[in-house]
């Protein structure tokens, strides 16, 4: 009987109409940014690595796969991933090709907003009320206070995999601040 099989078919409908908005609707940045905790509460288990780590993600949410990575940059490249608490973090090519091991959480630490890397300048370079920072996160002029926080950055079955950072700041000598 129709009637059984079309309420049968409502969930089905429901279902797929949501796909479509995750596919369709990450075409914009807001769009983005709002599905995001959505997407994340459906599919907590890809968001970890092994030991606790968080695979980095591109700007739609998907996992950032380490070789293509690879092959798409060049060396000195500053990439934008999604990382811990959907932070904005830079994945840093080294100048031999390879991927950092320390990634960059992009947040200025004067007030919040996201650093662009500017490569003429080999720096980072807020745009908000002008703070510097060197190609490696460090403060080189303020109202920054603090270098940007760092993250690990390892490559787990070809996946790029953050984890914090609790050691002593390479760039400072100093303990983390962000911890
Ligand atoms: Fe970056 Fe103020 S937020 S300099």
């Amino acid at each position: 009987m129709t009637s059984s099989s079309s309420s049968a078919d409502v969930p089905s409908m429901g279902r797929r109409q949501f796909m479509n908005l995750l596919t369709f609707g990450t075409a914009t940045g807001v769009a983005a940014a709002a599905l995001y905790p959505v997407v994340n509460y459906f599919i907590p288990p890809s968001s970890g690595g092994k030991g606790g780590g968080l695979i980095a993600k591109d700007k739609l949410g998907n996992d950032i796969v380490a070789s293509e990575f690879v092959a798409s940059h060049n060396p000195g490249d500053r990439v934008l991933a999604q990382g811990f608490k959907g932070d904005p973090t830079y994945i840093i090519v080294e100048n031999d090709g390879a991927i950092a091991e320390y990634g960059l959480n992009a947040v200025c630490t004067h007030l919040g907003c996201v650093v662009p890397w500017n490569a003429a300048n080999n720096k980072f370079m807020c745009p908000c009320h002008g703070s510097q920072y060197d190609n490696t996160g460090k403060v080189v002029r303020g109202p920054a206070p603090l270098s940007l926080a760092l993250v690990h950055a390892t490559v787990e079955d070809d996946k790029i995999v953050f984890t914090p950072w609790t050691e002593t700041d390479f760039r400072t000598g100093e303990d983390p601040y962000w911890v």
